[in-house]
């Protein structure tokens, strides 16, 4: 299969596309969106593909989201931008009110930066900073668990652990230690799997400054999922013995699990939370970090290289804070929790030609993600998957074998039965 768009070499010339071997392109031109409404991205000649993936987790309320656009329209129209040191704006003293009422009250201290990496890379470096403002400057190595992704910046391959994004750049990287994952509800497996984090903590805590998880679901590395006790009892070892836990939500936050954090799950008590993504609902680029008073403190002194120096461009930009309000409108007003929660249960319904196809070995589910693990041996399954899936509409790209679903909350039951059905084509389709 190969595809056409009216722009021919030159679409690939100028732009070096993200996560991508470009060379792969000669033969599939990238498809060159012209709009997209609600869950359907629709390209040049009219063609259209339900987003399953929410362009890359980003996308909560579909595509022109009346609400967010109305927003940021009438943000355009007073304030686009202005620095935030020495200087303040409405839109980003409420976001960090109401994002510290998220987390019931608990973390109301927010840092801005623009994208995921940034998050990761922001709270590594509060976690070892606070340390050396209380007199510990050896408690600056971090910890991660096996099969993590925390973003792709120099610092953040440090914590995340997929081989493909990392290994070129192994010469430049400090990795973190590794901990054991357990992908099973096995209570033997979870207390082996915590019996080597806490034996680690006992030998090395005096030199570490944080571990650092992705809450219930390792999405970067299939969507794996492992249980709520796991992370409950890592915050538990964490506070034991003396380690911040930074609870990184970039992907899970803002309702992805069916609560609004997926910690919230669990009895966790992060000390960061790192945010992206859906904060904006998929329009503007925009993280953030939250911490906690302790923290925030520690930086609170009359001597200038204790406070927190970091600085990007755009940290609070007026236009994303203005869209991440009216998310959170959106999530307030509209009741999202308890309605995805009740959609999710009458998707199940649907996914049985899925569930049942021959293929699909296992199968999961957690609030608005579904993962199929699919029984192949072809190296290009992904690729193949996703090539093929847009010849039937839709847009999903697996991670391995793992097919999944992370789409816009906004899928109707029409739109989600035309997923499913496409997807089976799909499964028929391509050489496993
Ligand atoms: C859990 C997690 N952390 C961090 C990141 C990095 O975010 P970004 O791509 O915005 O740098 C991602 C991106 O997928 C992620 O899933």
């Amino acid at each position: 299969m190969s595809t056409e768009n009216s722009w021919g070499s030159r679409s690939l010339k100028g732009v070096w596309h993200p996560c991508t071997q470009m060379k792969f392109h000669e033969d599939f031109l990238p498809i060159v969106i012209k709009e997209a409404h609600g869950v359907r991205l629709i390209d040049e000649f009219g063609n259209s593909y339900i987003d399953a993936v929410s362009s890359w987790w980003v996308n909560l309320f579909g595509h022109q989201n009346e609400r967010i656009k109305c927003a940021i329209i009438d943000q355009l129209n007073k304030l686009e931008h202005v620095m935030l040191a020495g200087f303040s704006h409405p839109p980003v003293i409420e976001l960090s009110e109401r994002l510290n009422k998220k987390t019931n009250n608990l973390l109301g201290h927010a840092f801005y930066a623009s994208d995921g990496a940034s998050a990761t890379e922001i709270a590594l470096k509060m976690s070892a900073h606070y340390w050396r403002n209380k007199g510990l400057a050896q408690k600056n190595q971090f910890i991660a668990l096996t099969n993590s992704y925390h973003g792709e910046t120099i610092g953040a391959l440090g914590i995340t652990d997929i081989p493909i994004f990392k290994q070129a750049y192994a010469d430049l990287i400090r990795s973190a230690s590794l901990m054991p994952v357990p992908y099973s509800n096995d209570d033997s497996e979870i207390d082996s799997c915590l019996n080597y984090v806490k034996v680690y903590l006992q030998e090395h805590h005096q030199n570490l400054s944080s571990i650092i998880v992705e809450p219930l679901v390792q999405a970067a590395a299939g969507m794996l999922f492992y249980p709520q006790r796991y992370l409950e009892e890592l915050s538990l070892l964490a506070k034991q013995y003396q380690i911040h836990l930074i609870v990184d939500e970039i992907a899970m936050g803002f309702g992805r699990t069916g609560t609004f954090f997926a910690y919230q799950h669990t009895n966790a008590k992060p000390d960061f939370i790192c945010l992206s993504k859906g904060i904006t609902g998929g329009f503007l680029p925009l993280s953030a970090v939250l911490t906690t008073d302790d923290v925030y403190h520690a930086f609170y002194t009359n001597n200038i290289t204790q406070g927190f120096l970091h600085s990007h461009s755009y940290t609070g930009n007026p236009l994303a804070c203005r869209a991440a309000i009216e998310v959170l409108n959106i999530f307030d007003d509209e009741q999202i929790l308890e309605k995805n929660n009740a959609r999710s249960s009458v998707f199940k319904d649907m996914l049985l030609p899925l569930t049942g196809h021959p293929f699909v070995t296992s199968w999961r589910h957690i609030g608005m993600i579904w993962v199929f693990d699919i029984n192949t041996k072809s190296p290009t399954f992904a690729k193949d998957c996703y090539r093929v899936g847009l010849s039937h509409g839709i847009l999903i790209r697996p991670i391995g074998n793992h097919l999944y679903f992370m789409p816009p909350y906004t899928i109707t039951d029409i739109e989600f039965e035309e997923l499913v059905t496409a997807t089976v084509k799909v499964l028929n389709e391509v050489e496993l």
